[in-house]
Formats: structure tokens, sequence, C-alpha cells
């Protein structure tokens, strides 16, 4: 009885299924929602990796086995960051929680154990969801990008995204459509990491191999129209679309363990781990579909990178910015000059 209560992941539903079927441009046939859980749960391969099936090519990133352990490893790395907290909004008793573009589901699955009251959405393009989760959790095949979430307007309490950088042509539409599903007095949180590495004592050179393959992968994604720079804009976009109580944490994460304060060393030899395992699934879709190398290029380039990932004499670092806000009571007076922001260590 527990086990039928529990979500097989795939059973994992697109949300839609009738505009899922007919834009993607699956035959519509009698039996449709059998031939379209099949189509969406069908990988596509590519360079000896797998990514998502509906809409694809619109996301750059494998999902095949390795690259959804790597996503679990950099839920556990984000969740070191910050000091193990999920979430940085003030929520209270939240009934209705969204996670766009959710990926393994790790954060959804803590957020319906942390809040059993809770009904626990999480959404994605990808059918990669664990298949053994809380039953008030609830994964959905679905594309954010869609103007219309096929929801009620005001229903969420608590929208969450989570390193969502080069999935989405307009992230601030993004950030519109949630305030329009969000119940006045709802939270929107987004916790992002910023592409470009940062350096404090001048030993990072510009022609870094890290630092170039980051500008590579960023002129990719531009070209992609798949923009990776939005953790910063963050505050505006939020501030613009209407939401109050605007905050804004920015963290530090070392690329290696370069740093002598034992968080952020530890923090630094996570992410180096991260980067060593991820850089091919980072690279080999962008490079190929966008700038058109092949694959052994790409791996003879990335031989460099790799190097200079372990280079603890470059003390670089990226920036994990956490913004939130609340969307207002109705009628309630907005003073758009309230956002407020405070530098983590
Ligand atoms: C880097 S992963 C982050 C996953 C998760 N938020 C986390 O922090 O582990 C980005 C996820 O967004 C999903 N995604 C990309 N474009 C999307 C879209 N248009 N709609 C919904 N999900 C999308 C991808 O399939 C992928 O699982």
């Amino acid at each position: 009885m527990e086990q039928q209560e529990r979500l097989e992941s795939p059973d994992t539903p697109a949300r839609s299924q009738s505009r899922l079927a007919t834009e993607v441009g699956f035959p519509i046939e009698a039996d449709t929602s059998r031939s379209l859980s099949e189509s969406i749960l069908q990988h596509h391969r590519e360079n000896g990796r797998t990514y998502h099936r509906y809409k694809a090519g619109s996301y750059f990133f494998p999902n095949d086995p390795s690259e959804r352990d790597r996503l679990d490893f950099q839920y556990e790395i984000l969740k070191y960051a910050f000091s193990d907290k999920n979430y940085f909004a003030p929520l209270k008793d939240p009934r209705t929680i969204l996670d766009i573009g959710t990926g393994t589901g790790q954060w959804a699955i803590e957020m319906g154990d942390e809040f059993p009251n809770a009904e626990v959405q999480g959404t994605d393009l990808s059918p990669i969801q664990p298949s053994s989760v809380p039953q008030n959790v609830h994964f959905f095949v679905d594309d954010a990008s869609e103007p219309d979430w096929v929801l009620p307007p005001d229903y969420f309490d608590y929208i969450h995204t989570r390193v969502l950088l080069g999935c989405f042509a307009d992230f601030k539409a993004i950030i519109n459509r949630a305030f329009h599903y969000l119940k006045p007095g709802g939270f929107m949180e987004s916790q992002e990491i910023m592409s470009t590495p940062y350096c404090d004592d001048g030993t990072m050179p510009d022609n870094w191999p890290f630092k170039e393959w980051m500008a590579t992968l960023d002129e990719a994604a531009m070209q992609a129209d798949r923009p990776l720079r939005i953790a910063s804009r963050l505050k505006r976009w939020y501030q613009e679309a209407g939401f109050v109580d605007v905050q804004e944490k920015v963290f530090k994460m070392p690329i290696n363990p370069w740093p002598r304060d034992r968080h952020l060393k530890f923090l630094g030899r996570m992410s180096e781990d991260n980067w060593l395992s991820g850089l091919q699934a980072l690279s080999l879709a962008p490079f190929s579909r966008t700038l058109s190398w092949s694959k052994d290029e790409i791996e003879v380039y990335l031989v460099d990178v790799r190097k200079a990932i372990l280079d603890r004499n470059i003390h670089a670092y990226h920036k994990i910015y956490v913004v939130w806000g609340r969307k207002p009571e109705e009628g309630e007076a907005v003073d758009s000059s309230s956002a407020a922001s405070i530098a983590a260590p």
C-alpha cells in the first residue's frame, strides 16, 4: 500500500499532455498518454551522453547517470555552502511549493520531508527523479518557459529555482510568471551560481585556462540564447516583477581548496571535484552544437582546463547569489526601494 502511494519515476507525468503532444510533434494517437510517456522517457543520444527528449535541444547538459550523480553532489555542495539551509525566505507552514527545473529532485524531496503538510511539485524537462519519494512530493515533465503553466494563478506559497543558469532565453520572464502563480504573501527564491570566476589577490591571470573555458562556454551559451550570467541580475528582476522585501545574500565558492579557512577549504575541495567530474558534460553540447567543435577537439582542449582547476596558486572563486522576495498582499502599499543586500562570508 505504502509502495503504491509513492511515485515511480517512469510514471512521471506530463503536466499538460495535450500541450506536450502538440508542441513536440509526437503523434496524437488514441492511447495518447501511453505513447507520450514512452516518448518523454526516451533520451536523445549525442557524443556518448544522453540528453532530454522532450523539447530536445533546448537544454545543453546531459541527463545520464553520471550527470545525475553530479547534480546530487552539487546539491550537497550548496547545502554545505548554505550551512545546511535549503531556503532563506521566512517560510511559515507553506502548503504549496514549486521547484522549477528540479533535476534529480533532492531539494523537493527534502522540502517534502520538512513540510509534511505541503504539496511539493517539481518540474523538469527530464524525468530523472528518483523512484521512491514522500507522498506529498510530485514530479512533472514540463517546460517552464511555456507562458501557461496550466495551473490556477495565485496557487503557490513558495516557488524555488536553483542552478538554472543556461536554461532559459529570458529568466526574467520566469520570475514574472512565478509572480503570477504565487499567492499574495507567497515567496519566491532563486539560488544561482554566477559563472564569472573572481579573484581578490591578483593570482588569476586573464589567460588562466579555466577562466578562458568559462568565457568560451559563456560565448556558446549567448549564441544559443541561453545566458549564463543571470545571478547578479536576480535582485533587480525580482524588484521589477513586483516582489517586495527583496533580499540578496552572496556566498563565496572557491574553485579548489586554496583557502586557509576550514569551511571554505572544504567547499573548495568539493567544488574542485564537481568541476572535474562535470567538465566534459558541461562542454560537449555547447561547444559542439554551437561552436562546431568535434568531440576530440573538446577533449584535447579540456586537458589544460583540468590542470588549471587543480592549481592551488590561483585563488579564484565563484559567487553564489541567493535572492528572495515576497509577492505583496492585495492592496498592500509597495515601496520599491525596499531591497536589501547581505554579504555572506
Ligand atoms: C543544473 S540542473 C539544476 C537542477 C536542480 N535545480 C538542482 O539544483 O540540482 C538544471 C535543470 O533544469 C532543467 N531545465 C532546463 N530547462 C528547463 C525548462 N525549460 N523547463 C524545466 N526545466 C528545465 C534541466 O533539465 C535540469 O534538470
